[in-house]
């Protein structure tokens, strides 16, 4: 039986892709992990021992990705209909790597996606303080602190994500067919998978289980009727697939506020 769909996730060895691999095999759909250490490859075939879809590891580096014709050019060789981004330079190597990872090289895959026909979801995990104004749902104590925290102490990360997102935003709604999906996780730990808060969240801190942001990926690239936005998310009471439900039926979107809104 031909695969539901085709995934195409990349930063694969990262923790939440590791955890959302299995996930996407079990629904029997094919993934194409990109990862960038040959070494990692045998570790990493097994994550699709005994599941119904196909896991095939790819040994490419994003940081060589330098145009949207490069990443189109992997696109059009993988052929997948869904792309998640879940891959960063993690403060690790030379500052200029959170640049030309985590803002050049998630820009020409998101553009090079939106070209492409075919793609019709494109998640990207990024996080919550990842914003250029308040949004009405937060007090200006909570912005202010937000702000601190995002352009002091993380201020490439800050701008490196604040611009891939805006891009995905803007790229995704010009095709009615395309859903750009920003997810945006808190401090991220290792607790399991829980219950979540998601959408427009009252508070701007707070942890996020990676277990947690793999599920909802899946059940938001599941998700029949999601469309183009960005969705906070936080560990709370919902039930993850309550919170995707709700959030899709209601149309939340917390790029509201936004100056490309
Ligand atoms: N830290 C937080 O609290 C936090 C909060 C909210 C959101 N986030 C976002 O969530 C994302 C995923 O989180 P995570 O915990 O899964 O991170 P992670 O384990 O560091 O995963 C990032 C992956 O990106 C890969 N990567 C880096 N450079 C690459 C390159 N040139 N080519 C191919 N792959 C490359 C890394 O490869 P290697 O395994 O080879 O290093 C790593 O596997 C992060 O990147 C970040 O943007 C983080």
């Amino acid at each position: 039986m031909a695969s539901l769909h085709n995934v195409l996730l990349l930063g694969g060895n990262g923790k939440i892709a590791q955890l959302l691999t299995p996930l996407l095999l079990q629904r029997s759909w094919n993934v194409t992990s990109i990862i960038r250490d040959p070494a990692q490859v045998a570790n990493l075939q097994k994550l699709g021992d005994g599941l119904g879809g196909k896991l095939n590891v790819l040994v490419r580096s994003l940081e060589e990705v330098t145009s949207d014709a490069q990443a189109k050019s992997l696109i059009d060789e993988v052929k997948p209909d869904y792309v998640v981004w879940s891959a960063g330079a993690g403060g690790k190597g030379a500052p200029e790597r959170t640049y030309k990872i985590d803002r050049d090289a998630a820009i020409h895959f998101i553009r090079a996606s939106v070209a492409t026909p075919s793609v019709t979801k494109f998640v990207m995990i990024s996080f919550l303080g990842s914003r250029l104004a308040r949004p009405a749902w937060w007090s200006e104590e909570i912005w202010q602190q937000q702000l601190a925290t995002s352009r002091k102490a993380l201020q490439r990360y800050y701008e490196a994500k604040v611009a891939a997102d805006e891009v995905l935003y803007v790229e995704g709604k010009k095709r009615p067919d395309f859903a750009g999906i920003c997810l945006r996780p808190g401090r991220l730990t290792t607790e399991p998978v829980g219950k979540v808060g998601l959408g427009k969240l009252p508070v701007a801190s707070g942890t996020s289980s990676r277990a947690s942001v793999a599920h909802l990926t899946a059940l938001l690239l599941d998700a029949p009727n999601v469309k183009n936005s960005w969705l906070d998310m936080l560990d709370g009471d919902e039930d993850p697939e309550a919170a995707v439900k709700r959030c899709v039926e209601e149309g939340v979107d917390c790029a509201e506020g936004e100056p490309f809104f």
